[in-house]
């Protein structure tokens, strides 16, 4: 003899279903809060994007003008910890940054009358105006040459980065 199966209780049709909980105050808010918080989060996104967008050369100069020395720099520095210290390895960047030496003045139009902003400058240009004209010809002297570059970028900072 087989025992019988469990039978589902069937639904009944006619009977009334429970009356549906009402929603609490407390997901309501929860629900609205976090709505705001996702229109808050879109707007301050495209606040921000259409303030970008809107910034000229000008406001991108100095800030380019960094990020290209700093490119520079740190190329050098992955040269010299890589032992390739020959002149066609390091001259392109430091003509790079002596190039980019003339940009200091114009990308910092508010300081280029700052007399001790241009005594930077011009000792920025003079350090690779020296390295130029004796390139160095080993990692030691790579080394010493870094050294000065790095010196005058702390230099000019100490004194006019915020
Ligand atoms: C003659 C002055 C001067 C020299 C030399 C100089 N800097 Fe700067 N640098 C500044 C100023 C001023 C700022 C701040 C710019 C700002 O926030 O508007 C700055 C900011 C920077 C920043 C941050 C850029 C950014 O996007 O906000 C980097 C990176 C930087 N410098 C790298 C260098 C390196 C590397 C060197 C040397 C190879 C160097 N700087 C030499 C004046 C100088």
């Amino acid at each position: 003899m087989s025992t019988p199966k469990p039978q589902a209780t069937p639904v009944d049709p006619n009977k009334p279903r429970p009356p549906r909980k009402a929603p609490s105050a407390a997901g309501r808010y929860l629900f609205l809060f976090l709505l705001g918080l996702v229109i808050g989060i879109v707007a301050v996104v495209m606040l921000l994007r259409s303030l970008e967008s809107r910034k000229t050369w000008q406001d991108h100069y100095p800030h380019a003008a960094m990020q290209l020395m700093s490119a520079h720099t740190a190329q050098l520095y992955q040269k010299l910890e890589a032992n390739r210290c020959a002149a066609t390895d390091v001259l392109p960047h430091l003509q790079a940054l002596r190039t980019l030496g003339n940009d200091l003045d114009p990308a910092f139009p508010d300081l280029r009358d700052n007399s001790r902003f241009s005594g930077h400058t011009g000792s920025f240009r003079g350090t690779l105006d020296k390295a130029l004209a004796s390139p160095p010809m080993n990692c030691a002297g790579l080394k010493s040459t870094l050294d000065d570059i790095g010196r005058d970028c702390k230099a000019c900072h100490t004194d006019f980065r915020g």
